[in-house]
């Protein structure tokens, strides 16, 4: 990773933390432990790509920072939430996520859905309210933008497809759809992100989701390439698991040396896409390429 990027990640990880710890309740009533539970999904780790890629798409536009920040936040509790409900039983049946147990596991598994339900509903909250933007439009852009990437067309969709390959041979064309769904929408949405609260022209917005296409892509091969071949320790979550389970990932076709080839090209076609935007892009174009090089 370059210098620049680290520290431009360190910092706007910072930023998140802190505007996360924010916005998350913390009760001491009967509903004590969902607040906690919330709190444990969100905050304390975690590579925070997907609100980086809010931040800096946003400052291609020179977007206020405290705007960009509330649907930055709005993106990651999307992510926290669907990672708590990947890990649950019915689902991967993970006990360890960013180097501890899992929501279900430090509380139990009502707590970790419902946890799960109400950082979904939270984001939503964050994104609708004025402080996110003076437009009413831009926000229900967001808002509408965020509800397909999430749901039955966007994350959603693609885990049930995630888990209804378990031990089925897909093509590379299903697998690429599977991903898509499963990862890409989410990040396709955090790219836009910043052209819809900076009220970008139309073929501005679609530059960043054709990046965010292929980033999103890279960014899933890197993560199977990481669970045949990572430790847990170094990942901070179990791995091996993909193949133990039956998954269909490109590895799993393609085998490593084949999907890692195909990584590295599809973030070079990444950052190729923001050929648009001068060095202010700078930080998105090396993000590409860390993307297939991370070790966690
Ligand atoms: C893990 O996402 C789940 C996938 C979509 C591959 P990240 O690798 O971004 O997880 P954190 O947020 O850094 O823990
Ligand atoms: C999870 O993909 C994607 C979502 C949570 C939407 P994985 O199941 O591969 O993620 P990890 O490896 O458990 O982080
Ligand atoms: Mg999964
Ligand atoms: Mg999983
Ligand atoms: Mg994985």
């Amino acid at each position: 990773m370059t210098d620049t990027l680290a520290q431009a990640l360190t910092a706007t990880a910072a930023k998140v933390e802190a505007a996360l710890d924010a916005f998350l309740p913390k009760g001491d009533g009967l509903e004590a432990d969902l607040h906690a539970a919330m709190r444990y999904a969100c905050l304390g780790g975690g590579k925070r790509m997907r609100p980086f890629l809010v931040m800096e798409t946003a400052r291609l536009f020179s977007v206020d920072e405290a705007c960009a920040l509330r649907v930055a936040c709005a993106i990651e509790f999307v992510h926290c939430y669907s990672l708590v409900h990947d890990d649950l039983p019915a689902m991967d049946d993970d006990d360890l996520r960013r180097g501890r147990p899992t929501v279900h596991k430090a509380f139990d598994e009502a707590t970790a859905i419902l946890a799960g339900d109400a950082l979904l509903t939270k984001a939503f909250e964050v994104l609708a309210h004025p402080l996110t933007h003076a437009d009413p439009l831009v926000r229900s852009d967001l808002v509408l933008a965020l509800a397909l990437a999430s749901g039955a067309d966007g994350m959603v969709g693609g885990q049930q497809i995630d888990l209804a390959a378990e031990g089925e041979s897909l093509d590379i064309g299903q697998i690429t759809r599977l991903q898509r769904l499963k990862t890409g929408a989410l990040i396709a949405f955090a790219a836009q992100s910043g052209a819809i609260l900076g009220k970008a022209p139309a073929h501005v917005r679609h530059t960043l989701v054709a990046f965010a296409h292929d980033l999103g892509l890279a960014f899933q091969m890197a993560d199977d390439l990481i669970d045949v071949e990572g430790s847990s320790v170094e990942v901070g979550k179990a791995t091996g698991k993909d193949q133990a389970r039956g998954k269909a990932t490109f590895v799993s076709i393609l085998g490593p040396e084949r999907a890692r080839a195909q990584a590295a090209l599809l973030a070079e076609q990444a950052a190729k896409h923001l050929d648009l935007f001068d060095a202010k892009a700078d930080n998105l174009r090396a993000l590409a390429r860390w993307t297939v090089a991370r070790k966690s």
